[in-house]
């Protein structure tokens, strides 16, 4: 697989510093002001500002920097700070320094650049990078929300719901010559934006999703360059989104939602003789429903009547005459945010293997992977011909889409052609989770010539890549890694297909960490945690899904607790305490709402889905109903707990919080106790009925008393190997402890053994199995199509942090984060011959690649300048080892620390170093 770096290589060659007389070849690069590529209009007044040093040499590290933020590019280039010149600052801090000049206002465009000093000399400064602050008070804004509070004769607003896509348009002078132009829009649901006729941004399916009651995202847009002197147009298309729902009149206790599409923007054009003007929204904009997209829904699909396309509808001069006024609408509700996470983007286009007849109109289309997007087409035909295109996973053994697991969803796009010539389509506002293709209509024989596949998630970059000798852990990764894309979607929901697509929470719990070393995932997270956050009652509770389209307030730890655990992530993953501190009095707010509600005889006695989905006892159930597979709630609730208040504590801890770690301490030692005096059965060394997950999370969560310890693993141990065969046996719960609980217990051989597995129940069976993705459910190919998708990554649990962390042995210390200090420590299984992986963190690309023959070990590691590591080989004799044919005693960067039962310790700095083991 290749690492997409696109964020990073735009940075990295906008950004080349040029080499400075005592250098080491030390260069500065991705600039990243609050983690963001691009910041165009943030809303954060104290940016963080992050960089990453390279060398040539090793042993690098930072002892001092200097940053300027100028208010011109030409003052920056003149060495003039003039909103803030940090003096030269001794430190190695080079992620997360926060800006600390004047104070900063709405609209305020920074130019910065930093110098660092390192132990081997200094750098140049950087190239220049930019932030702009965005319209942070809601009085910033001009002008009104518009739109039509109604709906057409084509539209139907039943339980399907159809609403055609509204074309808004306005003319405009530009009066004088222009210095700067900017655009602040909010378009809900969806929107797309044109200046005189060109598309603004390459976002599709913008802006991100959020409870629009309570918190709405603007997307700013630098413009300067597509406005031109005198007459100007600016055209917007709304589509439906999460804002007028995918299901309208029905269930109306359960699904949230806001009313027709609307809209406010705010042009703010600045000329050159510094006078300003803004073009907003307003009763002068005209509308119209009656243009091409006829219907867009999320579940259901888009139809597009390129009869109805109105030519040039977005530029100057065109006859509107015939279009509505707007309507001025109801403000949506939320607060006004800058949308702090990146846009969806087309992020990869790939084309079908096959398609072939069904029968005389209907053809099958194969993309050979499961994903999520849609399809771009070319067809040339007659005015009128209709094409269906219908999207599903799998097929029925007679060839025909199987959409039973899709459940109501109609996933139906259809185009009309015009009949001028080749037409190219893809749709504006719906996404599909898909392999297959049913294609009716098509003029002409299809063949792949006309489709592509446009694979759609947030722009975020791949951070990770890793590959061993073993086919089946690469393939299961290659399957995990479609399966996040594809359900990545401005939030992380559940499935990118049925009529579902829900930002459940118990599915990422601990999926994110795992994530995190595959993808720069850090914003999308952080704007989950918002999301909620908006989404907490007053009295405390989290629901399960949020933003919460779906109204779960179900009061169970499990789900909600993922609140706490991703929080955790991203500091340990990325350094980001900044989260912590904003959200620990919701976190709080929610530990302390569940004690006083459900803490019963010491125990917190709520729980909804138990250890979701483990195997079953028989291939056709999508629940297990013998009581020996399922977990007691109680158990799962209570111990999911204590593992919270541990995490609190550790964040209590970071925010100096002296009364909250001792209350955590007492609570948590409280439940430890009654949970030991209820479920644990000492004769038989078990927790309550044995299950892997009823002994598995009290052992990694510390629950157990010293002297119960071994029986307790002695009895995973036997339930995994003598019981299962080797085979998995937990849920979504127990599989989040599962992989790094065998390894780290000393026996990583077993972790091996279950995750190269191709019988059943393993995510090798998946593959086995035609999966490229991974399932919902362990048995999801023989199991009921009611609650089936073929792309959840819920199953996946702790097993990508494993491949990361075990065996590839790449892992942040727990005495720093975002991996300042790294531990290098992988696992010698027994049949693994090699790994090797790469990881992009914070401060630059860490590499492990490892491989055995015979006593042979050879190991080539890069570690990034301003970091540390530890070095964990596999001898006890400092004698059998050589870094690039040296003995280590003389090897710069390298430090023996000590011998552990069959492992070297070595302390290893900044650089690129080949160990070899004899
Ligand atoms: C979703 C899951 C979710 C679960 C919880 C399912 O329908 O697809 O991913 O976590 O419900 O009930």
């Amino acid at each position: 697989m290749k690492i997409t770096k696109h964020i990073f290589l735009f940075v990295a060659i906008v950004l080349f510093a040029s080499f400075s007389k005592q250098d080491a070849g030390i260069q500065l690069q991705n600039l990243r002001c609050e983690m963001l590529v691009n910041p165009e209009g943030i809303d954060v007044v104290k940016p963080r500002l992050s960089w990453e040093i390279t060398a040539s040499q090793r042993n690098v590290q930072q002892v001092a920097y200097q940053i300027l933020v100028a208010s011109t590019p030409e003052k920056l280039a003149a060495n003039e700070g003039d909103l803030w010149n940090s003096g030269k600052v001794l430190s190695d801090e080079s992620i997360h320094v926060k800006y600390a000049g004047i104070v900063l206002k709405s609209k305020k465009r920074c130019f910065w650049k930093i110098k660092t000093w390192t132990n081997k000399g200094e750098s140049a400064w950087s190239e220049t990078a930019f932030w702009s602050v965005g319209l942070l008070n809601y009085v910033d804004w001009k002008g009104r929300w518009i739109g039509l509070d109604r709906s057409f004769e084509w539209d139907n607003e039943s339980q399907f719901a159809r609403l055609s896509a509204r074309y808004f348009r306005k003319e405009f002078v530009a009066k004088k010559s222009i210095k700067q132009a900017t655009v602040y829009i909010v378009g809900l649901g969806l929107y797309e934006l044109y200046l005189n006729g060109q598309k603004v941004g390459d976002q599709v399916l913008a802006p991100v999703p959020t409870d629009y009651t309570k918190g709405i995202k603007y997307n700013t847009f630098d413009v300067t360059k597509l406005l031109q002197a005198d007459k100007n147009v600016i055209g917007t298309v709304l589509g439906n989104g999460r804002f007028y729902t995918m299901r309208q009149d029905y269930k109306p206790y359960k699904i949230k939602t806001f009313g027709y599409p609307k809209m406010l923007l705010n042009l703010d054009i600045e000329y050159t003789d510094g006078t300003k003007e803004t073009i907003s929204t307003d009763e002068s904009w005209k509308v119209t429903a009656d243009g091409p997209i006829r219907t867009n829904n999320e579940y259901d699909g888009e139809e597009y009547d390129a009869t109805k396309e109105m030519p040039n509808w977005n530029k100057v001069g065109f006859e509107d005459k015939n279009w509505l006024k707007v309507q001025l609408v109801q403000e949506a509700g939320g607060m006004f945010e800058a949308q702090m996470t990146e846009n969806m983007k087309v992020m990869e286009t790939i084309k079908p293997v096959s398609i072939k007849s069904l029968n005389a109109n209907t053809y099958i289309l194969d993309m050979g992977q499961n994903m999520a997007g849609w399809l771009r087409m070319r067809v040339t035909g007659k005015k009128g011909d209709k094409i269906g295109l219908r999207f599903a996973e799998t097929l029925q053994s007679n060839g025909e889409l199987f959409v039973r697991n899709l459940r109501d969803a109609k996933v139906t796009d259809v185009y009309t052609l015009k009949g001028e010539g080749q037409e190219t389509w893809e749709p504006s506002f719906v996404y599909h989770g898909f392999r297959y293709v049913e294609i009716t209509g098509f003029p002409t024989v299809p063949t792949v010539e006309n489709f592509d596949g446009r694979v759609v998630y947030d722009d975020m970059a791949t951070i990770g890549d890793f590959e061993t000798s073993n086919k089946t852990i690469n393939q299961i990764y290659k399957n995990a890694y479609w399966g996040i894309r594809s359900n990545y979607k401005g939030m992380p929901v559940d499935c990118p297909q049925r009529n579902e697509r829900q930002p459940w929470l118990g599915d990422r719990t601990t999926g994110a960490y795992g994530e995190s070393f595959i993808f720069d995932n850090v914003r999308l997270y952080s704007k989950w945690l918002n999301d909620i956050e908006q989404a907490q009652k007053p009295d405390g509770s989290i629901p399960d899904v949020a933003p919460a389209f779906w109204r779960y307030y179900g009061d169970n730890v499990t789900w909600p607790g993922t609140y706490i655990t991703v929080a955790d992530m991203l500091y340990h993953q990325f350094g980001d305490q900044e989260t912590i501190k904003s959200h620990y009095p919701s976190m709080k707010k929610w530990i302390d709402y569940m004690q006083d509600k459900y803490l019963v005889n010491g125990l917190i006695t709520k729980d909804k889905y138990g250890d979701w989905c483990v195997p079953p006892e028989s291939l056709e159930l999508i629940h297990a109903k013998d009581p020996a597979r399922q977990t007691d709630g109680e158990l799962l609730a209570s111990a999911t707990y204590v593992r919270l208040l541990d995490v609190m504590q550790n964040f209590a801890r970071l925010l100096h919080k002296s009364d909250d770690i001792k209350a955590f301490e007492q609570s948590k030692q409280a439940i430890i106790k009654a949970f030991n005096k209820k479920f644990l059965d000492s004769k038989k060394g078990q927790y309550s009925n044995g299950t892997v997950t009823a002994n598995l999370l009290p052992l990694m969560y510390n629950m157990i008393p010293a002297n119960e310890k071994a029986k307790v693993w002695k009895s995973i141990v036997e339930k995994v190997l003598v019981e299962n065969k080797g085979h998995i046996s937990t849920g979504v719960i127990g599989t989040q402890w599962l992989m790094r609980g065998l390894s780290e217990n000393g026996r990583p051989d077993i972790a091996y053994t279950i995750a190269s597995n191709r019988d059943y129940p393993s995510w090798g069976y998946m593959a086995e199995n035609g999966a490229t993705t991974i399932w919902e459910l362990w048995n999801g190919d023989k199991a009921n199509p009611e609650m089936n998708s073929g792309n959840h990554v819920m199953l996946l649990g702790d097993l990508i942090i494993w491949y990361y962390e075990n065996v590839a042995g790449i892992k942040s210390s727990k005495e720093s984060v975002a991996f300042k200090k790294i531990v290098m420590k992988p696992e010698m299984i027994a049949g693994l011959t090699s790994a090797k992986a790469l990881y992009h963190c914070m401060y630059g690309i860490i590499k492990s690649d490892w491989k055995k023959e015979g006593n042979k070990f050879q190991w080539n590691i890069s570690i990034p300048v301003n970091t540390k590591s530890l070095v964990y080989l596999p001898t006890n004799s400092l004698n059998q080892v050589t870094e690039s044919g040296k003995a280590i005693a003389s090897v710069e960067g390298v430090k023996f620390v000590k011998a552990v039962g069959n492992k070297l310790i070595l302390e290893v700095s900044s650089g690129n170093y080949s160990f070899n083991v004899n």
